[in-house]
């Protein structure tokens, strides 16, 4: 089974490189940020505290998180509720990001994962996909773009979805996302050794999808 790993920060373009990437070399496309979104969406309900790992350990039993492929399209599951659209509201995001610092929540989270690397040629996107998920990963890309970059792509992709935000509070939101995911005792966002750099702040997709395919191309043979 071939397994790459795409790492980076939010909004650094992981999933649109990660889909395009498995739709052409048709591997399964996993979004992981989905999973550490659903766990925070159930916390958020349950109005509890995300960076309480007393609040929410006892939650974890009563949650079931697991996702379907509907027509090539992951839709992630909470308790056998789509909850694909809610994930993605910047509440949710933050709660992911609080939560994704709990041990508990992390090793909760973990066989779901090994699960579906067990039997798929699988491509991964994440923040510790190539160090602790899949270390062994056939490629792995590091995907990083400026903040301003960031801001900008995230505040499209929210306008689409009819989500109301500024500018500024989506920068702001990056940059405090940021400094959560890779100042966290417990898996933090932080490149494998052998992880291979792509800077795409002036790249447009296409040029990040061709960089990316002759990364992997480099490493296996496809
Ligand atoms: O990729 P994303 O923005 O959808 O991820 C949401 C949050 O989940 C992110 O702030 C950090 C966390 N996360 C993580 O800790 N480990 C992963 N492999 C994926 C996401």
């Amino acid at each position: 089974m071939y397994k790459i790993a795409i790492d980076g920060p939010s909004g650094s373009g992981k999933s649109t490189l990660a889909k395009r990437l498995s739709a052409h070399l048709g591997f399964v496309y996993v979004d992981t940020g989905a999973l550490y979104r659903a766990v925070g969406l159930y916390v958020y309900r349950a109005g509890a505290d995300p960076k309480s790992s007393e609040e929410v350990e006892p939650l974890l039993g009563k949650i079931s998180v697991g996702i379907k492929y509907i027509d090539g399209e992951q839709k992630t599951m909470l308790n056998g509720e789509d909850v694909s659209k809610e994930i993605r509201l910047p509440d949710i995001s933050m709660y992911a990001s609080a939560v994704s610092a709990l041990p508990a929540v992390r090793k909760f989270l973990l066989g779901t994962q090994k699960d579906i690397i067990r039997t798929n040629n699988v491509i991964m996107d994440g923040r510790d996909i190539g160090t602790v998920i899949m270390p062994d990963a056939h490629v792995k890309i590091f995907l990083i773009s400026n903040n301003e970059t960031r801001a900008m792509r995230r505040c499209e992709e929210l306008l689409e979805k009819g989500v109301t935000t500024t500018y500024e509070e989506v920068l702001a939101d990056i940059v405090k996302r940021d400094a959560n995911d890779s100042s966290r005792a417990v898996a933090p966002l932080t490149p494998a050794e052998d992880a291979v750099f792509l800077d795409n702040s002036t790249f447009t997709q296409d040029e990040t999808f061709a960089t990316a395919l002759e990364i992997i191309k480099n490493r296996i043979d496809i």
